[in-house]
């Protein structure tokens, strides 16, 4: 098989397309602008397989898009091209505007056209493949809220995200993604491609941008910088390894039912505070500090319109596709801590681009 991905360069992509480079004959096409978020030094360990080509291309340019595809033929896209930092979105959303709704709807009208052509064989088999969040469905109650006097009488509970539950997005980030989880929708309802839809958790893992929580905070704890918490820290994420998430995207593109939703998440509800002090304290006793790291943490006002709280109800895809996380919150942590440990000299060079410094903040 061979699958067009887009956003290759980026976290999750770059794991995705070592995943299928290690573990499948597959061949992979990497389309990607290469933002400030794409780094083809991810991809180092499959660069020079035959089976790997990388192809520079921005998702909103049509004739590009089209030329990509009318090359390499692709069995199946596995679409993860996007801008997906929130205080970004908040800062500037027009980017996210473009290429999180305008750049999926000029790759589905592509993929559509391209699907039309197939042979009756080939078209029944193409899958569009869109990745998404959990965050379309904005905020679920809080375990501090549901345990008050108030909520009990009101019948809260602490529900979780399901593939019926109703999007409710708070960001431009996630109502961006919103969108394009619609068009999605819209493309196989009304012309019929065959496309899967999957919303995941927060993820984590090596090679992750460093402006995003986890790495920020290792980053800033080894270099003696204050741990920014937003607010009092007790926002929950639900959060997953990124080589699950990995594992999870080639079962569903190669499995899943079209026309389908899955969601995907590892069951690892964790307070953001909790999650830094966990840092803190993995760091102390791989690196340690005369100055504990946690007396580095302070709390900075919290990031406008922050939801509280997102839980991840994942039975589908372990019932349907027999898919489930291999690593716990705890493995995947120390995994990740040891990684960055290891490659100071990734992250100094990705912080040397455009990483700007000077903002301070929690990052999810
Ligand atoms: N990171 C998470 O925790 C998480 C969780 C759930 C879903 N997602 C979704 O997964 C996808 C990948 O997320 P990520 O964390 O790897 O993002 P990322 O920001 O690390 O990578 C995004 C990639 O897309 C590329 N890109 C951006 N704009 C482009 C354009 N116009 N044309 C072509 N390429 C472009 C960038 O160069 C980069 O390589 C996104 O769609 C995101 O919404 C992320």
């Amino acid at each position: 098989m061979k699958i067009l991905v887009t956003g290759g360069a980026g976290f999750i992509g770059s794991a995705v397309i070592r995943h299928i480079i290690r573990n499948t004959t597959d061949e992979v096409i990497n389309l990607d602008k290469l933002t400030y978020a794409g780094n083809l030094e991810t991809l180092a360990e499959v660069s020079d397989s035959e089976r790997y080509c990388f192809e520079r291309v921005d998702i909103c340019d049509r004739a590009e898009v089209d030329r990509v595809i009318e090359q390499h033929n692709p069995d199946s896209v596995l679409h993860l091209a996007a801008e997906s930092h929130v205080d970004r979105s908040i800062d500037g959303p027009a980017a996210f505007i473009e290429t999180n709704i305008v750049g999926t709807y000029t790759l589905l009208e592509a993929a559509r056209q391209y699907w039309q052509t197939l042979s009756a064989t080939r078209s029944e088999k193409f899958r569009f493949h869109h990745i998404s969040t959990d965050e379309v469905f904005g905020d679920l109650p809080h375990p501090d809220e549901v345990l008050s006097p108030s909520a009990s009488e009101s019948g809260d509970k602490l529900s979780l995200f399901t593939e019926k539950t109703a999007y409710a997005p708070s960001s431009p980030y996630s109502a961006s993604k919103a969108s394009s989880d619609h068009l999605v929708r819209a493309w196989k309802r009304t012309y019929g491609l065959p496309t899967l839809v999957t919303n995941c958790s927060n993820n984590y893992g090596p090679y992750h941008f460093p402006e995003k929580l986890i790495p920020l905070m290792i980053l800033n704890a080894l270099d003696g910088k204050p741990l920014p918490v937003y607010g009092k820290g007790d926002q929950i994420r639900d959060w997953l390894y990124v080589e699950d998430h990995a594992r999870a995207l080639y079962k569903v593109v190669t499995e899943g039912v079209p026309g389908e939703t899955y969601n995907i998440g590892g069951r690892n509800e964790r307070r953001n505070i909790e999650v830094v002090e966990t840092i803190c304290d993995i760091l102390q006793e791989l690196r340690p500090s005369d100055k504990p790291y946690r007396d580095l943490i302070t709390f900075v006002q919290d990031r406008p319109g922050h939801d509280r709280r997102y839980a991840i109800d994942a039975s589908k895809i372990q019932r349907e596709l027999g898919w489930s996380p291999q690593e716990t919150f705890e493995t995947g942590i120390r995994k990740t801590i040891e990684w960055y440990l290891n490659n100071l000299d990734w992250c100094q060079r990705v912080q040397n681009g455009s990483y700007q410094r000077e903002r301070l903040g929690m990052r999810s």
